[in-house]
């Protein structure tokens, strides 16, 4: 894999050959906090983040327009994750990129970061939003079209600190808006109606039903265990939904999967919406209590167990078994590289 810089200066990740994937980015600490530090914070910045409900603003860079991405987070709350879980320097991944918001804050924290998407639109967008890099930094952010399910081609094990996503709802943005959430004129908005989901791709997560795409992801995260270091981190940041009167735990879906596939839940930190909803509607008064999804939704925070613990022999198990497979491979096409 070669990364060009396009003529806007952004890298641009180019496939050579097919064996020649791996994305050479750097993934160690350039700063100078002590060893067994987690981050580069200080004890005032970390007593701020010890609060588990967490509030964010949007700002001027931020996409709001979902008709250039139906479902952004915020720049700030990817900061706080990437502050929190990693030092500067090293690699922050984001399997389902979207518009490129964690890219952005990485580069904004010094942080290297690699973001995955199957749409080109929005690999588009992400360059484009990170084309106001700064000239000189010792970082690079670096966004590749592809199915999440094939990063471990692309990455070595044991590089990564941080994945760091908002993946697809299961199928439950796949219809029409309805708007229920809105007050008044708001409902008849440019969304009311319109399925804002990110394609019909069949690999696309965004049109699996709940038990399939929990499935899907902890495939996917199964495989993604072995690129974490020990004791390196994951966030998952997901709503629940409501489905004709049935609550939809997609957070419960997600911590079962990963749970399966040999991560430890850390912590669960709700990010309260309350500050960015405006003319909420009325929601089944006087029968039926419903808390509106739009007000909260989760973070959920994991690692990969330390190193010696039997969790992690699981997973250290698998990596050795992934090393074993990668060295045979290069063996077999060291012809076709060198
Ligand atoms: C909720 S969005 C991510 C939004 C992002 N946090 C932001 O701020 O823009 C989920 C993304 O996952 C992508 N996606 C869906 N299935 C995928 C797959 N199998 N591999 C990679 N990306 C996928 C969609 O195209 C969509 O952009």
């Amino acid at each position: 894999m070669t990364r060009i810089r396009n003529n806007v200066g952004v890298s641009e990740v180019v496939q050579q050959s097919d064996q020649d994937l791996k994305i050479m980015i750097g993934h160690e600490r350039i700063c100078d906090c002590p060893p067994n530090h987690i981050n580069c914070m200080t004890a005032k910045e970390w007593m701020k983040s010890q609060i588990g409900v967490w509030q964010f603003s949007y700002e001027g860079r931020d996409i709001r327009d979902k008709k250039k991405h139906p479902a952004t987070y915020p720049i700030a709350l990817a900061r706080r994750c990437i502050d929190l879980f990693t030092h500067q320097g090293e690699l922050v991944v984001d399997p389902f990129v979207g518009s490129g918001t964690t890219l952005v804050a990485a580069r904004d924290a010094n942080r290297n970061a690699v973001g995955f998407d199957l749409h080109k639109p929005y690999i588009d967008l992400t360059n484009e939003r990170l084309q106001n890099r700064m000239l000189f930094t010792d970082t690079e952010q670096v966004v590749v079209e592809s199915d999440a399910r094939n990063i471990p081609d692309y990455l070595e094990p044991e590089t990564v600190s941080l994945f760091l996503t908002s993946p697809p709802y299961a199928n439950l943005l796949n219809r029409k808006r309805k708007n229920k959430s809105r007050k008044g004129e708001d409902r008849k908005n440019d969304q009311f109606g319109k399925v804002e989901q990110y394609s019909q791709d069949p690999r696309d997560l965004g049109i699996l039903p709940l038990e399939e795409y929990g499935k899907a992801m902890g495939d996917i995260f199964k495989n993604l265990l072995p690129l974490l270091k020990f004791k390196g981190h994951c966030v998952i940041n997901v709503p629940d939904m409501w489905w004709e009167n049935q609550r939809i735990t997609i957070h419960i879906t997600i911590i079962e999967a990963l749970r399966n596939v040999g991560y430890e839940l850390r912590n669960i930190i709700i990010w309260d919406r309350t500050n960015i909803v405006n003319r909420i509607g009325i929601f089944g008064w006087p029968r039926n209590y419903i808390t509106m999804g739009v007000t909260f939704e989760y973070l959920l925070h994991f690692w990969r167990p330390p190193n010696g613990s039997k969790k992690a022999d699981i997973s250290a198990n698998e990596t050795c078994q992934r090393r074993r497979r990668i060295t045979t491979f290069k063996a077999n096409c060291s012809g076709n590289l060198f």
